[in-house]
């Protein structure tokens, strides 16, 4: 497969769960949080259904497209290491969704992150949060699920908080 078609498929795995995931949100009430802002594609997405208020988006720096700024009080920019721990003591309530897209090009580092966002994400979740991540995560309080959209194997893992 060329980079072009590996490309494609991995933005088009992005959209098929993403719109599951905006789905089966429905019209039930709660945070959603884009961790990994990035470009700000993902972001654009989930916004143009569910709308800026509720959605809070995490990076260490702002380098999205202008067409995808969250509002200034909706971004929270930082090392996820600390942003993270920090916001989920002052929204207690949890997320109801949460993307994850943080994937990192070093191996080792990458695996020190998905540690890090496994020990932390628990705790941004409401319990019963759906928790969609570009990355497989190892922690009691995410209990792996069935992926509910046909997209290539490993390239999206979903959890559930318990
Ligand atoms: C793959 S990009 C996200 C792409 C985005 N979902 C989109 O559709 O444009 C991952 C982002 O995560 C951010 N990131 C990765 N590790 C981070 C960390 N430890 N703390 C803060 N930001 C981090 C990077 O700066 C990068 O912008």
């Amino acid at each position: 497969m060329s980079r072009l078609d590996s490309f494609i498929r991995r933005l088009q795995a992005q959209r098929d769960v993403l719109n599951w995931a905006m789905e089966a949100i429905g019209d039930k009430a709660g945070l959603v949080l884009e961790i990994g802002l990035g470009n700000g594609r993902t972001y654009d997405h989930l916004r143009s259904r569910l709308g800026p208020d509720r959605i809070y988006a995490f990076d260490r720096a702002n380098n999205a497209n202008p067409r995808s700024y969250p509002p200034a009080d909706r971004l929270i920019l930082g090392e996820f290491a600390e942003t993270l721990p920090a916001f989920a003591t002052t929204h207690r309530e949890g997320a109801i969704l949460a993307h994850s897209d943080a994937g990192l090009g070093d191996p080792e580092a990458n695996a020190r992150q998905i540690i890090m966002l496994a020990n932390v994400l628990p705790s941004l979740l409401a319990p019963g949060g759906m928790l969609f991540s570009d990355q497989k995560m190892d922690h009691p309080a995410l209990l792996p699920q069935p992926m509910p959209v046909p997209i290539p194997p490993d390239r999206y893992f979903m959890y559930i908080r318990t």
